[in-house]
């Protein structure tokens, strides 16, 4: 799924790279690509995501956004509408990637990065931010190549009481949160705490102890 499209030169690159369906969605009409969807369509409107979900039938391996907005020369605020763009993607990208999905976003640097990038650290397990040598310098664009949506039922940094119900391999006390794997360091099996989620992996996550509740 290719958010921002027009012309249309990565929807002709990932044509070669992949067998898969290929969908491209812009503000301005693109020409027609043999074997490829596209249309008109405003990705920060929440109807665009329907649209696109009719389109791809499913859900998607892989969301790529080039997506810029009409440079006004002045940063700032360029900056903001950039940020603006990347994060109605990242949130099409919540609904459309499969459990694991990639996500490829362009932004452009400025004082709100840090808090975007942030964000999208939450939802995937690798992050890497990557300022290609063709990209001018003045421009200062960035982009960042977030694998692997995570579908678990916690984020990093959220705090929650659990109950220790197992004890893992590593001799680490497991509490479940809707079938879902957390391991507590330092816990014994039947403990109960207040836990710190420090690292989420696709099928466990890492949390530490702030607090016994039981003793
Ligand atoms: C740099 S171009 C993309 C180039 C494209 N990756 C290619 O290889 O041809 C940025 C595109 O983002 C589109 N765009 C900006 N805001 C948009 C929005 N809200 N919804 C959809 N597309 C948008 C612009 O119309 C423009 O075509």
């Amino acid at each position: 799924m290719d958010l921002g499209a027009a012309p249309g030169g990565w929807l002709q690159v990932a044509k070669e790279l992949s067998e898969g369906k290929i969908v491209g969605v812009d503000l301005e009409g693109i020409a027609p690509i043999p074997g490829i969807t596209t249309f008109r369509a405003d990705i920060t409107q929440e109807s665009t995501v329907d649209l696109v979900k009719n389109a791809i039938g499913g859900s998607a391996d892989v969301v790529i956004c080039d997506a810029a907005p009409n440079l006004s020369g002045a940063w700032d605020k360029d900056h903001a509408l950039s940020i603006d763009l990347a994060r109605s993607a990242l949130k099409m990208a919540r609904k459309l990637l499969k459990a694991r999905g990639n996500f490829l976003v362009k932004v452009f640097q400025g004082d709100m990065f840090p808090s975007f990038l942030a964000e999208v650290k939450r939802d995937f397990s690798f992050v890497q931010a990557h300022s290609p040598a063709a990209s001018r310098k003045e421009s200062a664009e960035t982009y960042l190549v977030a694998k692997h949506l995570l579908t678990a039922p916690v984020r990093q940094g959220d705090v929650m009481d659990v109950q220790i119900d197992s004890v893992g391999k590593s001799g680490d006390g497991v509490a479940m949160i809707e079938n879902f794997a957390i391991i507590v360091k330092k816990s014994n099996l039947g403990d109960k705490l207040r836990v710190k989620i420090q690292a989420v992996k696709p099928n466990f996550a890492f949390a530490e102890i702030l607090e016994r509740k039981d003793k």
